[in-house]
């Protein structure tokens, strides 16, 4: 071997010793990474935890809401209805009939939580949280698209009291008390006197 070469494989191996000396320091701070995050997540699960388990967490009707807790139920649920509703549209139309049909299916089983036009809100709806809407009551969901609130109807809300009324409810009466509630702004007399004429505290 001639003097260069011994020289230069000397460098070789130098260099060699660097990186691998950087691989380590690499493979090292990585671990560190890894056991920060899993030791951060079990701090944070250890806190819900504690949260739940000790009994600081919300349940009463009349507690507080939770941080955010109204944002992003929400944003869950309006995203999910977004997904499952994007072409639906409403088989039957709009028309007296209908809307008629559509309030008995209201008064027998929604009336009692959102409430008849012009009364007051039954002890049942009161006594609830989340308070369920009066549907009568300024806009309502009239702003709503009818097949939204047929998701709703149907699938329910859950841990909010919603119900959902599928194995309830034929399409066809969800579709028409839809109806009924998307256009609750505009709904001719025969309905309103319908609507009057629940019985009360429905
Ligand atoms: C036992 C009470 C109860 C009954 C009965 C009930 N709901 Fe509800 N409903 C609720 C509650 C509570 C909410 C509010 C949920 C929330 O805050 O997300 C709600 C929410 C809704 C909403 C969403 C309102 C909005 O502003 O987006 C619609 C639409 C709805 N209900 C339709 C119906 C229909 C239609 C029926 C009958 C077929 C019905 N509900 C029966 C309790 C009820």
């Amino acid at each position: 071997m001639t003097k260069i070469s011994l020289v230069y494989s000397r460098v070789i191996w130098k260099s060699a010793g660097i990186e691998e000396s950087h691989a380590r320091v690499k493979l090292t701070m990585f671990k560190g990474l890894i056991l920060g995050i899993l030791l951060c997540l079990v701090v944070m699960f250890a806190g819900v935890y504690f949260y739940f388990a000790g009994g600081h967490a919300p349940v009463a009707v009349t507690d507080p809401m939770m941080p955010m807790e109204k944002k992003f139920a929400h944003m869950a649920l309006n995203a999910r209805i977004e997904k499952d509703t994007a072409k639906l549209q409403s088989p039957i139309p709009i028309d007296e009939q209908n809307l008629l049909a559509g309030a008995d299916t209201y008064k027998d089983h929604c009336a009692v939580c959102h409430g008849i036009p012009g009364r007051e809100k039954t002890g049942i709806a009161a006594g609830m949280f989340p308070s369920p809407p009066q549907l009568f009551k300024g806009t309502g969901v009239t702003d709503d698209p009818a097949s939204e609130t047929y998701w709703k109807a149907k699938n329910g809300i859950r841990l909010t009291g919603m119900p959902g009324f599928k194995d309830h409810l034929s399409d066809t009466q969800l579709w028409q008390v839809s109806l009924l509630l998307a256009n609750a702004d505009k709904i001719p007399d025969s309905v309103k006197q319908s609507l009057a004429a629940a019985p009360a505290e429905h």
